[in-house]
């Protein structure tokens, strides 16, 4: 089975870099398909950490290719961070290909996310401030700069000054600042071109060829269904479309070479940022959750809001990205617990009951969950699953008519139990 894309069914961080670095074993190619360093994807390894933000999560596999697809938006600077990073740690990066066609996140595109959310005051987006929007934007107006612009000086220019005088009139406050001088950026971003030219590629075609001679290509998302430009909790979302449709479209590939589509889902809910939640918890349960989960974001150190496992949302996260398997990720995280809420139904403002992710915005604002109380286990996951555990997996399965094929149990990438393993059905 060739093209399997991983993506996020909940609002982030569910562990999708965990699950691609697993995955990744069999793969031959691992591309990442769109959203940009508002990522942050960890990787535990022996003990040892990577965070990754722009590039794919296979690569601590000596000889892989891994892609930043086309519809990825990069800043240079982060990736040249990232790259030296790994280097300095012994990780071979000689496999890394960076779509020509990909677009660049400029000092501009920063600077234009952070003003834009300082203008929505107590409305804002609670964003990374990478820039991400604002890039996305210049791409659909078609005013973006694109990684082969890197390679000719005068193209790069004349791109840059039309970008960036409308930016000018948009950033006032910052009208003088040195980072929006026409020349200086234009020849910082040479620089990184110089340095980035060795990774850029033809990367649809390089997925092609993989594809069309029967090996496995891993297609990674980031972000995730919930913050989904189309069908997330919007405007509360990026700029972006994390669902899977969207890897033929951010690596370029077609629909029939989709052969699988895994979702990444944490036992419970969790949300960085702001917008509707409706199972969150603001006591002292969610408190603990975030402790036992060391729920801080991974690219901006944000506490991370938690609560119950939502099966209404979920329900809609596995019709959109047409999900053929799960992995159930941080069930270790629920040991604690002596009863385990899950959200089977909404109760709407008019009093009504639905399982239905509802399609209008208010009623998702106002829906109040309901819940079915799962019983506890309070013991360690470490020698296999107990009964009740065994019993939140398999009432996850039925409520979402999909089977769970990876349950996590711990950040190691040894923490890991699949069902057909003994582990799973200890007595
Ligand atoms: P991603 O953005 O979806 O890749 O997820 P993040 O890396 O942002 O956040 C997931 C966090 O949970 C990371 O710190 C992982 O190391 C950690 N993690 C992943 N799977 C498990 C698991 O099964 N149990 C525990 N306790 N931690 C996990
Ligand atoms: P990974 O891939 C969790 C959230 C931000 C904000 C909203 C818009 O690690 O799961 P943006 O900077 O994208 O314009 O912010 O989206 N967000 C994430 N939340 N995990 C992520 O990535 C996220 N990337 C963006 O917090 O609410
Ligand atoms: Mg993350």
């Amino acid at each position: 089975m060739p093209g399997k894309v991983i993506i996020g069914t909940q609002w982030g961080d569910e562990g999708k870099g965990k699950v691609v670095d697993l995955l990744a074993e069999r793969a031959h190619v691992v591309v990442r398909f769109q959203g940009g360093n508002n990522a942050g994807h960890t990787i535990v390894r022996d003990g040892e950490t990577f965070k990754f933000h722009l590039i794919p999560s296979g690569i601590l596999y000596r000889g892989k290719t891994c892609v930043i697809g086309n519809g990825v938006v990069v800043d240079p600077s982060v990736l040249i961070e990232e790259l030296e990073g790994l280097r300095r740690r012994r990780v071979d990066v000689g496999g890394l290909r960076l779509s020509a066609n990909a677009h660049l996140i400029m000092p501009y595109h920063v600077m234009l996310d952070t003003a834009g959310e300082a203008k929505l005051g107590k409305l804002e987006i609670g964003t990374t401030k990478r820039g991400i929007g604002p890039c996305y934007a210049d791409k659909s107006a078609r005013l973006g700069i694109r990684v082969q612009d890197l390679l000719d000086a005068k193209i790069l220019r004349k791109k840059i000054f039309a970008a960036l005088e409308p930016k000018k009139q948009m950033l006032r406050p910052f009208a003088r600042d040195p980072k929006l001088d026409l020349h200086a950026m234009t020849e910082e971003y040479l620089s990184y071109g110089h340095r980035l030219e060795p990774h850029i590629a033809d990367t649809s075609r390089l997925c092609w060829e993989a594809l069309d001679a029967g090996r496995t290509v891993l297609f990674e998302g980031a972000q995730a269904t919930l913050l989904d430009l189309d069908h997330g909790t919007y405007p509360f979302v990026t700029s972006s479309n994390p669902v899977a449709g969207a890897a033929c479209v951010g690596a370029g590939v077609g629909p029939t070479d989709i052969d699988e589509v895994w979702g990444v889902c944490k036992a419970y809910t969790t949300r960085v940022g702001s917008g509707p939640f409706p199972t969150e918890l603001e006591d002292e349960v969610g408190a603990h959750m975030r402790d036992r989960g060391h729920e801080f974001g991974t690219t901006t150190g944000r506490e991370r809001r938690c609560g119950w496992l939502d099966l209404v949302a979920l329900r809609f996260a596995v019709r959109v990205n047409g999900m053929t398997s799960l992995a159930l990720t941080k069930l270790d995280v629920l040991s604690d617990f002596a009863e385990i809420p899950v959200c089977t139904r909404y109760r709407l403002p008019d009093g009504s009951e639905t399982d239905e992710f509802p399609a209008h915005q208010s009623d998702f604002h106002h829906a109040r969950p309901v819940y079915e109380t799962l019983p506890g286990w309070r013991e360690p996951l470490d020698d296999g699953l107990p009964a009740a555990a065994r019993g939140y997996v398999e009432f996850v399965e039925s409520a979402l008519e999909l089977e769970v094929s990876m349950i996590g149990t711990g950040a190691d990438r040894e923490s890991v139990i699949t069902r057909d393993q003994p582990a799973y059905s200890r007595s």
